[in-house]
């Protein structure tokens, strides 16, 4: 039962019960009318302490589309932060009016520390270069739906993979599933955390690490692309250095297989061509849909509605 649950890094639910979202968010993606009503009257408060587009959107047309409402902030200089108030104060207060809280922050450990001050379910949206476990929501369904299963898959990641935190998120969470290898493919400052590697290899998950995207593309079931993420360097020469040094582009998608499915959390900045979205491999706009699903069974379950 996810009823009352938070969701602060994957793990934290089951296999059993991300395989139970799955299934309910592909339910509602077959019928418009599954549980449309049945978050009436019920609250979503967003707090969005760093810019988003799609994740924050996606719960909003989640919460709206489950017949429920939101209320919240995107801006931190528009909230009490601006004027010092802490985390948990806030929390607090938005736990008193809402009956779900989504919170992003660039603070790795924030949404943690905020589900101790919380009497409501808080679902982290990102917390800094650590976490996103609604992006692995997002991603793991798009590959259920576009692969049937979630299996005997060779995985690609490339790009920012140390800040990159919804790499960390699905990384971790694919060693849940079976027989999945990983080929992690970055510019040498760039590699996985430690953290992660380990967590990888205490499931034994075949792991390995590149720094040349086309030697790899042949053998990739599914290539996960990412941006550098320029808002957790500490000087911009070195994200000048660094931010294109993996574009993918019509020529390395020529590499791939007939069935890679091409996936990116978005936003894209210049590593994937524009020439690339005419591909039926590019799966990242898709992907951003699949997102409203998974958090609409993600709502529904935690409000225990479902
Ligand atoms: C990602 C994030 O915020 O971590 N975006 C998203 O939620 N879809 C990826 C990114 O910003 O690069």
């Amino acid at each position: 039962m996810l009823k009352g649950r938070s969701l602060i890094e994957p793990g934290d639910f089951s296999l059993e019960e991300t395989e139970a979202l799955f299934d309910l968010a592909e339910k509602i993606e077959a019928d418009e009318n599954h549980l449309r009503e049945s978050c009436r009257g019920r609250l979503l408060a967003t707090l969005f302490f760093e810019p988003s587009t799609r994740t924050r959107l996606s719960f909003e047309a989640a919460m709206l589309r489950l017949g429920g409402n939101c209320l919240g902030f995107a801006d931190p200089g528009s909230s009490s932060a601006s004027k010092g108030e802490s985390l948990a104060d806030t929390v607090r207060m938005a736990a008193s009016y809402a009956d779900v809280i989504v919170m992003r922050s660039p603070k790795e450990g924030a949404a943690l520390l905020a589900s101790r001050y919380s009497g409501v379910p808080v679902l982290n949206a990102g917390d800094g270069g650590h976490h996103h476990p609604t992006q692995t929501l997002t991603d793991l369904l798009t590959i259920r739906r576009l692969r049937g299963e979630i299996r005997d898959l060779t995985v690609g990641f490339c790009g920012d993979l140390k800040f990159g935190r919804t790499v960390h998120s699905l990384a971790k969470a694919l060693a849940g599933y079976k027989n999945v290898r990983v080929v992690c493919v970055s510019p040498e400052e760039l590699v996985i955390p430690e953290y992660i590697a380990m967590a990888l290899k205490k499931r034994n998950v075949e792991f390995v690490e590149t720094r040349n995207l086309e030697e790899a593309m042949p053998e990739l079931d599914v290539l996960y692309m990412t941006r550098v993420q320029k808002e957790r360097f500490f000087n911009e020469e070195d994200y000048i250095r660094l931010k294109d040094a993996f574009v993918l582009n019509a020529e390395k998608m020529a590499l791939g297989k007939s069935d890679l499915v091409v996936l990116h959390p978005l936003p894209r900045v210049n590593e994937i061509a524009v020439e690339v979205d005419s591909d039926p491999r590019a799966a990242y706009f898709k992907q951003a849909k699949y997102g409203m699903y998974a958090r609409m069974a993600l709502l529904s379950s935690v409000l225990g509605v479902a």
